[in-house]
């Protein structure tokens, strides 16, 4: 037995729910016809990042040159499998992380302005001031297994070492001599006047970075895989603080071009500001330390400003090193040393 106001508020009830219902039809439909936009963070898919045919291993005939090139390419793109500090053989174990060098590198070497290796080795042997003396590229590939893969050098005869450098030579093939394609390094941005604004920093990760690295940065790996689908950011697992990752400058000018995953330097969706406190926030947290730092840059005014660690040659402090602002900085190695420094 209902009462008449009980009728009615079923009624009403019924009411609220059609119109919710309703709305959340005409809502989506907006969505999918592109009427309404908004900016969710873009999540990887497959037609936005490729890698070129042009740099597809699969379509190399087979010969013992083009062997080499594809397990080069394997290096590249799951490097862990190979030399990672869990395989069985003791003496292929030179990764001290189980990142793959495409995770900085991405699409296989080959994504503009995510220092892309297309042509590095025609670019090498190159002056090194962190060395102060020429550099083979192998010397090169050795700084970032020493400091992004937080390991040990490759020998330079090993078949790891022959297989990445063959590698790197076939993604140069139509490269100019000079090595100097688009894309090499990264996109450029205009530092904010300012030092890191850590709680942006913060705020920026957790809207636009914390849904694939994870709450704690130590990213998203498949269980019983060996390989990162989403890499660590800070922690025991991720590039030492003598990488270049760890230079604020550059790891922002890496994130603006290539984070949240998806974007491209054509179409970054964080602002020069939210790239730049991003970076700090993450480059803030802990990750492991490479010992002998203090001998890098024997000529300490070639040593990058935002280098995070000493000595340096200059009176700032190393939290000015690490978070800015830069320009005071950059001021005095122009008006000392006629220098203009970038990074
Ligand atoms: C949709 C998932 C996703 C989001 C969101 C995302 N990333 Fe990534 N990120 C990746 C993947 C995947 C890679 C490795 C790229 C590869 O292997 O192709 C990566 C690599 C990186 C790297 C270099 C590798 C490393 O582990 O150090 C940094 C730094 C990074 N991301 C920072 C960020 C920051 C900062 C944000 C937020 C602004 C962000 N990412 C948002 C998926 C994501
Ligand atoms: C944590 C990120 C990260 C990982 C992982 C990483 N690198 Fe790098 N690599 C960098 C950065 C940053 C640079 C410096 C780019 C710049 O300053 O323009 C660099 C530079 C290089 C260069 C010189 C590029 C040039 O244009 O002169 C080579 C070669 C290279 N890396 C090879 C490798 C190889 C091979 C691996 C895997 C064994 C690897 N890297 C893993 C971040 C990384």
């Amino acid at each position: 037995m209902f009462f008449k106001k009980e009728i009615s508020s079923i009624f009403f009830g019924i009411k609220i729910i059609c119109s919710v219902l309703i709305l959340l039809t005409l809502l989506t439909l907006s969505i999918y016809t592109g009427f309404l936009h908004f900016n969710f963070t873009v999540l990887p898919s497959g037609d936005l990042l490729e890698i070129n045919n042009e740099y597809d291993v699969t379509f190399l005939e087979e010969s013992a040159k083009s062997k080499l090139v594809k397990y080069g390419f394997d290096l590249f793109q799951s490097t862990p499998k190979h030399i990672g500090r869990h395989i069985d053989r003791l003496d292929k174990r030179f990764s001290g992380n189980d990142l793959s060098c495409t995770n900085c590198h991405l699409l296989a070497g080959t994504k503009p302005f995510a220092a892309s290796l297309v042509g590095v080795v025609n670019r090498f042997p190159q002056y090194r001031g962190r060395e102060n003396q020429m550099g083979s590229i192998q010397a090169r590939i050795n700084g970032c297994m020493e400091r992004s893969m937080n390991g040990s050098i490759l020998p330079a005869d090993s078949r790891e070492m022959t297989a990445l450098v063959a590698y790197l030579e076939w993604i140069g093939r139509n490269a100019p001599k000079d090595g100097k394609v688009l894309g090499q390094g990264f996109m450029q941005i205009n530092l904010p006047n300012r030092a890191v604004d850590l709680e942006n920093g913060r705020a920026v990760y957790k809207g636009q970075c914390v849904l694939c690295h994870g709450s704690e940065g130590k990213g998203i790996k498949e269980a019983n895989a060996k390989v990162y689908e989403y890499p660590p950011l800070w922690g025991p697992d991720s590039y030492n603080n003598g990488a270049g990752m760890s230079r604020v400058i550059t790891a922002a000018q890496f994130i603006k071009g290539n984070m949240p995953y998806g974007v491209t330097y054509e179409t970054p969706i964080l602002s020069d500001e939210d790239a730049y406190d991003v970076a700090g926030y993450i480059n803030q947290q802990k990750r492991p330390i490479k010992v002998n730092l203090e001998f890098d840059f024997p000529d300490l005014k070639l040593k990058p400003v935002s280098t995070p660690y000493p000595p340096y040659i200059d009176a700032f402090s190393i939290s000015q090193h690490q978070l800015g602002p830069f320009q005071p900085i950059i001021a005095y190695y122009k008006q000392k040393f006629n220098l203009t420094k970038k990074k």
